[in-house]
């Protein structure tokens, strides 16, 4: 309801009056009094001896003081652990449903097969549990678990449903890198939400409209670990940043207030060759990146975000357009425990991508334009189906493509409409090249996601199976999209 109204008027005086941007934080100014950054539980699955307990519910929160709001989360009343899984071990999850409606728990990232990838095949229904056994063989790396029911994912990711977990295998030890969590390693969990007066925030699939459907949902107010502006006390020295936009479309262009240099040390799936020093970072719906900020010199500093700039003038945050960059959260470094001084020069051998190898390759255009021929296909009330991958909206009885196990192919992603966030599940991918170039060092490791403005061709190696009855899924991961049809199924045999 809220979305429909306000959404589309991203950036501007709709709610430049609200209570809670003016309140809290200055568009061009840090926060200062804001809220301590919530650092989500740890559940550390080796100490519970590889039995790990999720439970999908409704709870209250307040995002707004004295506003609390109907959310869901994951054993929380929004968001949900963040889970360490070692690799090597097998992860037994019960997942128990107690929301009124189906769900399912997708790992996403998580290189396990079909049968347990929590896809819109694999519904929980009300009441229900669900126990897949996790095999955790990949290296280290920052994943997410989130809902995946067709037509509903955005819905439930919006009310709340976002996990993280970390795969683990010691590295981080050899490496010299921060791996206190909580401390000098954070979880960044980036969202945006928009806000009714009575501080709670609405999605109703009945009443998106095509405008919603066609740019995705997208809040006025930046939200990290589900709340509003909030300040991080951090040790001086140097601090790990597990960097996640969980939002429904939003891209995010992070920087910090004082330009200052951090280094990307990991994206999707893993750790880079070698940290890359940036002072920008690009981030689009389902990407991960850790990121390394040295906070020695002592200096508070706010980390903030630009215009989206696939959204054109839409794509300002600020509400009365009075800035182009604004904070999204507070740094604050506190003298404390000795902390790592030095960025490590090398990270990890990563193989030498060999385009030879491919044993094919496949087209994909993702394309949002409203699909003329079939308004009835979305069941987001009478809304239209957006046109799809290749000419069609996703079925969940066909499958489009087959891939054989062990095997790399070449997906050449071309986007029209807007730029998509194109993501495959089941497979790691490296960027061969990107809008005609080859990919910035940043994007050259092994990813699952990558945001397409124009063309992108991409090794994909498939080393899990998935048969008909448990495909995995491709797909545009601006939420709204994929509800309305950007999607496909492969197998893999
Ligand atoms: Cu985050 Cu189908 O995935
Ligand atoms: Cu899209």
């Amino acid at each position: 309801m809220l979305l429909t109204r306000r959404k589309f008027a991203i950036g501007w005086g709709a709610f430049a009056s609200s209570a809670v941007l003016d309140a809290r934080f200055g568009f061009g100014d840090p926060a200062s009094a804001g809220t301590l950054l919530q650092i989500p539980t740890l559940v550390d699955a080796a100490k519970q001896g590889n039995a790990v307990k999720l439970k999908v519910m409704p709870g209250r929160h307040a995002f707004i003081e004295g506003k609390p709001t109907q959310t869901y989360g994951y054993s929380a009343p929004i968001l949900g652990p963040v889970i360490r899984m070692q690799r090597g071990d097998e992860v037994q999850v019960t997942v128990e449903n107690a929301l009124d409606t189906v769900t399912t728990v997708h790992w996403h990232g998580l290189l396990i097969p079909g049968y347990n990838d929590g896809g819109p095949q694999q519904l929980i229904q009300p009441g229900k549990n669900w126990r897949p056994i996790l095999k955790i063989n990949q290296p280290p790396a920052t994943l997410w678990f989130h809902p995946h029911p067709h037509h509903d994912t955005a819905r439930q990711i919006y009310m709340g449903l976002t996990g993280m977990i970390i795969v683990d295998d010691g590295s981080d030890d050899r490496l010299r890198l921060p791996r206190t969590y909580g401390v000098d390693d954070l979880p960044i969990i980036l969202q945006d939400r928009s806000f009714e007066p009575d501080g709670s925030i609405g999605y109703d699939n009945n009443d998106l409209n095509a405008l919603d459907i066609a740019y995705g949902a997208r809040g006025d107010t930046i939200i990290v670990n589900g709340a509003i502006a909030p300040v991080a006390k951090i040790p001086s020295g140097l601090v790990r940043l597990r960097l996640l936009n969980a939002a429904n479309a939003q891209n995010f262009d992070l920087r910090f207030r004082d330009r200052r240099t951090f280094h990307v040390i990991a994206s999707d799936g893993g750790f880079l060759a070698e940290p890359v020093a940036v002072n920008e970072l690009v981030i689009s719906p389902a990407e991960r990146f850790e990121i390394l900020v040295d906070f020695a010199d002592g200096k508070a500093v706010a980390l903030e975000t630009g215009p989206d700039k696939e959204m054109g003038e839409f794509g300002r945050v600020a509400p009365d357009g009075s800035a182009d960059y604004v904070a999204v959260m507070q740094f604050e470094p506190t003298a404390g425990i000795a902390n790592l001084k030095q960025v490590p020069k090398r990270l990890i051998d990563t193989s030498a991508v060999s385009v030879s190898s491919a044993v094919r390759r496949r087209q994909f255009v993702l394309d949002s334009g409203l699909c003329a021929s079939r308004p009835q296909a979305s069941a987001h009330g009478d809304m239209p189906a957006l046109i799809g991958i290749n000419g069609k909206p996703f079925d969940l009885r066909r499958i489009d493509v087959e891939t054989k196990l062990g095997t790399t192919e070449i997906w050449e992603i071309t986007s029209i409409g807007m730029a998509h966030p194109f993501h495959v599940h089941g497979a790691l991918f490296r960027i061969l090249s990107i809008e005609g170039a080859p990919p910035a060092a940043h994007l050259t490791g092994w990813k699952d996601t990558v945001l397409v403005e124009d063309k992108a061709e991409i090794l994909v190696a498939f080393n899990q199976p998935a048969t008909r009855q448990h495909p995995f899924m491709y797909h545009c991961h601006i939420l709204e999209h994929e509800d309305a049809g950007l999607m496909g199924q492969y197998i893999c045999s």
